[in-house]
This record gives structure tokens, C-alpha cells and sequence, in this order.
């Protein structure tokens, strides 16, 4: 299994903080945003991975993490992402480093305490999302569940404006090496990027799609608010309240 996490995009939601430096690599609390997925990655047992970014400022991350040793990944690779052409479109750079292998990946804007360790045990093939339920599903990728079946999910609609449940799709996915052949098979959305949430629509159609709850504290950071919220759960949690 190797890791990987996409940091591209130009996080313009945060301008001006990301004028002068990848949205990334902003601090939640006393870390860079992006240690805390390269943690649950680790944590997980994957010491291979690799960082996706791009944009003005993507030589930052080189100072910051290194070659990854101080912070458990064994062997670190970057990918540079030419334009912001959406999530499914920075993970078709991993293709070579995945070597055929499985991946997990993690949006580098997601911050998390949930432990996946067993998930990235277990998985062999298809595709594992976690989910969580959330108060603002117009914000997310959300599933539609099996009426007869409601561990199955039969569609997952992005930012629907009426969502059918508030099941998110959070950032963190598990992948055989099939994901590849489906970015190369999807087409740019109606905002012009390649959408994750169409790839997980291809292992739906195939059957291979299972999920499950992601366990823990989760939220992406990627807005004034929710970092502001991130930076608070993880002040609280590092000074033991
Ligand atoms: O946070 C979970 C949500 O993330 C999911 O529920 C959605 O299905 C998924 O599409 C995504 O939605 P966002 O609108 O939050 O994605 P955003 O454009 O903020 O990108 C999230 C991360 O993905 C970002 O921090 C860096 C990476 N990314 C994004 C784009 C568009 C790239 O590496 N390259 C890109 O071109």
C-alpha cells in the first residue's frame, strides 16, 4: 500500500494567507496542515508516499517536510500539478509512484484523529470511502444509499443543493490500482475540474464500492472557519482537554 496526498490547488478561499505560501502548509494549531494527514498515513503503516502539489509557492514543502524521515515516511516523492484541474486530475500524477501497488489517499486540507490502520490492513480490491455524517451536506460529496440496502451506496452526487442524506464523503479513500484506469475514462465537470466523486461513481457502477464510518474527529480546512475550527479541536486535544 502507498500513500498519497493531494496539496495542489491554489486554496483561493483563503486568500490573502495563500498568497504567500501553499494552503497547505498554513498552521492548525502548532503544525503545518499538512502533517496531519502525512500522521494518519503513518500511523496507518504506510512509509511510502507521495505529496501532489503545484501552484507559486510549491517549493515550501521541500523546506518544511524534507525528505520525510523526521516524520516516519521512509520514502517521500512530490509530484508538481500543472493547473488546478480537480482532485481526480492530481491523483493520475501518482500513477507511476503507485507501480501498480494499491493507495491510500488523503486530501491535504483534511485533518483527522480516526485511525484507518485496520482498513488499510484488510483492503485487497475496489474502493473504500469513509463517511461521516455532517450538518452542511451541500458542502461535500454525498452518498445515496440502497433503499432495500443501506450499507450499500448506489451514487455519490457532489455538493448536491438538496442533498438526499448528510453522509459525507470525507477526503480520505482507499484504491486498488483500477482508480488509474477510471481517472483516465472521466470527463471535466461542469466547473471544469476531474471529480473524485465521478471516480468513486465508476467503482459504484462496477459493484466495488464499499464505505465506512470514519471514526474520530474530522474536518477539512480549507475555509476561514473550518480552519479556525481545526486549529481549535487540535489546541484542545494537545492540551489535554
Ligand atoms: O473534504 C471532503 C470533500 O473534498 C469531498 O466531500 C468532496 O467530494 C471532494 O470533491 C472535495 O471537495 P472540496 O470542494 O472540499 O475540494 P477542494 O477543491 O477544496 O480540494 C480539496 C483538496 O484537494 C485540496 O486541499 C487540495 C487537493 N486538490 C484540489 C484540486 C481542485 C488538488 O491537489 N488539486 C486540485 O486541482
Amino acid at each position: 500500500m502507498k500513500g498519497v496526498i493531494l496539496a495542489g490547488g491554489l486554496g483561493t478561499r483563503l486568500y490573502p494567507l495563500t498568497r504567500v505560501t501553499n494552503k497547505h502548509l498554513l498552521p492548525v494549531y502548532n503544525k503545518p496542515m499538512i502533517f496531519y494527514p502525512i500522521e494518519t498515513l503513518v500511523k496507518a503503516g504506510i512509509d511510502e508516499i507521495m505529496v501532489v502539489t503545484g501552484g507559486p509557492h510549491c517549493g515550501h514543502f521541500m523546506s518544511i517536510l524534507k525528505n520525510g524521515h523526521e516524520l516516519g515516511i521512509k520514502h517521500l516523492e512530490y509530484a508538481y500539478q500543472e493547473n488546478e484541474g480537480g482532485i481526480a486530475d492530481a491523483l493520475s500524477l501518482a500513477k507511476d509512484f503507485a507501480d501498480g501497488d494499491s493507495v491510500t489517499v488523503i486530501l491535504g486540507d483534511n485533518t483527522s484523529d480516526a485511525d484507518i490502520v485496520q482498513s488499510v490492513k484488510d483492503f485487497t480490491e475496489g474502493a473504500l470511502i469513509f463517511l461521516k455524517e455532517v450538518s452542511d451536506p451541500e458542502r461535500f460529496g454525498i452518498a445515496t444509499f440502497d433503499p432495500k440496502d443501506s450499507s450499500k451506496i448506489i451514487n455519490i452526487t457532489e455538493k448536491p443543493k438538496t442533498p438526499d442524506t448528510n453522509w459525507a464523503v470525507t477526503g480520505v479513500y482507499i484504491y486498488d490500482n483500477q482508480v488509474f484506469d477510471f481517472i483516465s475514462q472521466i470527463k471535466p465537470s461542469a466547473r471544469g475540474e476531474l471529480e473524485i466523486t465521478d471516480v468513486n461513481n465508476k467503482y459504484v457502477e462496477k459493484g466495488q464500492l464499499v464505505w465506512s464510518e470514519l471514526k474520530g474527529y474530522w474536518w477539512d480546512a480549507g475555509t476561514f472557519d473550518t480552519l479556525l475550527e481545526a486549529n481549535n479541536y487540535w489546541a484542545k486535544k494537545a492540551n489535554g482537554s
